[in-house]
């Protein structure tokens, strides 16, 4: 038995402009951050893959830890899960990932599979893509399957899908390749920003919401009064654009005015809370030079450019 360990992290991200319209085309500018999620992988005893899931992160009131099972039986090369789809607590994902990676190799190997994240589930930090990103890049190394990062990226952007219903693919794509990028219907370039002395402070309203629910509820809106929220999209998709200008060339007074206006058209598309407009003010009064939310609203989390 092989007791070396296979371990591959991937980082969580702020979105900093652009978030909802990029799922409708537009482009969307989005960093990593630099929390992680880790994803350890020992060979089992047993001839199972066993999966178990914990949250070392402190802001967040739920933790879990799950197994998901499945038995293999390396001779005939079959795979059995242990439990019935109707009764599995573990996000349907992982079992896609796991079904996948060994529906493509033949090793013998059982692994054991721990993930570990530092990442808030739930506010928009992006913990699911960054899951799935390091699942999949360990567990393909472990049963020695080569996958380059452009399959690795696609990879988990269909165990996004699983997730999130129809996502636009920045969060897998940033977790994937790191950096700050500009995204634009699943095509992105690194940006390499000038040294600017600021900061972007990341606040959790400690409100959780579903991504995939705000993104459906922005396809009702756009169902109901097409011309309305087409506009506020096309409007963020401007704005995203000058953003990119203003981050190119260090202009922060700028940025943080961008944010402002981001926030105010986020809110217009039906995706703000009242606590994060109080963050935002609060911030304001701390001496932002401005503020947004991040990620799909109703809850999450507030960025915040100070200088
Ligand atoms: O809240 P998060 O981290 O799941 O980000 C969602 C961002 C959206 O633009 C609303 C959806 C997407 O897939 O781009």
């Amino acid at each position: 038995m092989d007791t070396k360990e296979t371990i591959f992290s991937a980082p969580g991200k702020i979105i900093l402009f652009g978030e909802h319209a990029v799922v409708y085309g537009y482009p969307a500018i989005v960093s990593a951050i630099n929390l992680k999620t880790k994803c350890i992988i020992k060979e089992s005893h047993l001839n199972e893959v066993q999966l178990s899931i914990s949250s070392n992160y402190l802001l967040s009131k739920s933790s879990d830890s799950n197994m998901l099972n499945y038995i293999i039986n390396h001779e005939n090369r079959e795979f059995e899960p242990k439990t019935k789809v109707s009764q599995r607590s573990v996000n349907p994902a992982y079992y896609f990932i796991v079904e996948k990676i060994l529906n493509m190799t033949t090793s013998q190997k059982s692994p054991f599979i721990h993930i570990d994240s530092e990442i808030p589930p739930g506010i928009g930090l992006g913990s699911s893509a960054a899951n799935a990103v390091a699942v999949i890049a360990s567990l393909s190394s472990f049963m020695n399957i080569n996958l380059s990062l452009a399959e690795l990226n696609e990879f988990a952007f269909e165990a996004e899908k699983i997730i999130h219903g129809k996502p636009s693919g920045v969060d897998n794509t940033v977790s994937t390749y790191g950096g700050i990028q500009h995204y634009k219907q699943k095509k992105f370039t690194k940006l390499s920003v000038p040294d600017i002395d600021t900061h972007i402070v990341i606040v959790n309203s400690g409100i959780q919401r579903n991504t995939k629910h705000y993104i459906e509820k922005v396809a009702d809106l756009m169902e109901e009064n097409p011309e309305k929220y087409q506009n506020i999209l096309e409007q963020i998709g401007k704005l995203t654009l000058n953003a990119k200008s203003s981050l190119l060339k260090g202009e922060v007074k700028e940025l943080g005015n961008r944010m402002k206006q981001n926030h105010l058209l986020l809110n217009e598309l039906g995706v703000g809370h009242p606590i994060l407009d109080e963050l935002v003010d609060s911030l304001d009064h701390y001496g932002s030079l401005g503020s947004k939310l991040t990620g799909a609203g109703g809850g999450g989390c507030i960025i915040s450019l100070f200088e």
